[in-house]
């Protein structure tokens, strides 16, 4: 008897509502939310609000998009962490009480873990063991995945996250939130060679990218002193040269964790992985090292609940139920 499953996904501003059907994504929808733009980042009060007001609308076409009827699930799986707690809350509270009243179990997934299986939602899949670079607005790791359910952190940001990098970058250029998609389309246009922003030296696999918006900031700082318009003239330049200096810093680390583990099965996972330079990057880079590199489609690299789906989906066969007690949790134990 094939598994259905329903997962819900709202740990940060996304609320998002998938099913699948024996390892196979019958539907995913997502509602993204507008509303932070004009604040420079999420405003996890406006974000709840807003989970509230998509959530059933989310489900609803979700469900009639598979063609599955309720009675057909087997259970429900939600986004326990880690994020911000009252969208979380969202998420949870509903899908518990779908369960409860269908009389069905939950499945509670860790977000980060669901970033990585979102790898095999599409064809090709990567073979185990392969390394997985988590890269997104809340985190920024480098996974060791060796089976389904069986993985491993071994580098992660000491501070703040490459997409976090990337939208703090933006703001300080007078780009709306989120920065990282407009850094990344005036990058196009420009040279990265054009300034230097230096490479922080990390230890072992671990990343750093508060030295890049300081040094960032003082770069601004000074050059608008000469030129009040310097950051107008130069955009793509600017841009340019800070993508490249931030994709650096992934590969780098990406590289050597390559090297010491011999792993040459290569994926990029979150937001961030919609980055056209870094996507050009892993490409380019992996064809000298002889790597193969797995990409997810666009809507799967940023967040959705089909990845929830798939990693509930191997808990389901793992017989990795919750009691309906369970709490969201804002940070998360890998
Ligand atoms: O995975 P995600 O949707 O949400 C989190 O779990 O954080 O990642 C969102 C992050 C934001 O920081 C956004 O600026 C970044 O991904 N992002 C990009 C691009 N598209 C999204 N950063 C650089 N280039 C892009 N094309
Ligand atoms: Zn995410």
């Amino acid at each position: 008897m094939p598994v259905n499953l329903l997962a819900i996904e709202s740990s940060c501003d996304e609320t998002s509502a998938s099913v699948l059907s024996d390892g196979k994504i019958l539907s995913n929808e997502t509602a993204s939310q507008n509303v932070h733009e004009q604040y420079g980042g999420v405003v996890p009060e406006l974000a709840s609000r807003a989970h509230q007001q998509n959530i059933v609308p989310v489900v609803d076409v979700a469900i009639q998009k598979s063609g599955m009827a309720l009675s057909q699930l087997h259970a429900i799986a939600f986004t326990l962490g880690p994020g911000l707690m009252g969208s979380l809350l969202v998420g949870s509270s509903f899908a518990k009480a779908m369960a409860q009243s269908l009389k069905i179990p939950v499945i509670t997934v860790n977000h980060l873990k669901a970033h990585v299986l979102a790898h095999f939602i599409d064809e090709p899949k990567p073979q185990f063991p392969f390394l997985c670079l988590t890269v997104s607005g809340g985190h920024t790791q480098i996974v060791q995945v060796e089976d389904y359910l069986k993985m491993k952190v071994i580098g992660e940001t000491t501070d703040d996250a490459a997409g976090e990098a990337f939208d703090k970058s933006a703001k300080l250029l007078g780009l709306p939130y989120p920065g990282g998609p407009l850094i990344d389309k005036y990058a196009k246009s420009g040279n990265a060679h054009a300034f230097h922003f230096p490479e922080p030296q990390m230890p072992q696999l671990d990343f750093s990218f508060s030295g890049l918006k300081t040094s960032i900031l003082y770069f601004l700082r000074d050059n608008r002193q000469k030129d009040e318009n310097f950051i107008e003239k130069n955009m793509n330049d600017i841009c340019a040269s800070i993508q490249h200096r931030i994709i650096t810093i992934l590969l780098h680390k990406l590289i050597k964790a390559s090297e010491e583990t011999g792993i040459k099965e290569i994926a990029i996972a979150g937001g961030v992985s919609a980055n056209s330079g870094l996507r050009n990057a892993i490409v380019t880079e992996g064809e000298k090292r002889n790597w193969k590199t797995y990409i997810p489609r666009f809507e799967y690299c940023t967040d959705n609940a089909a990845m929830i789906a798939m990693a509930a989906y191997h808990q389901y066969l793992a017989n990795d139920f919750a009691p309906l007690t369970v709490a969201p949790v804002a940070r998360m134990e890998f």
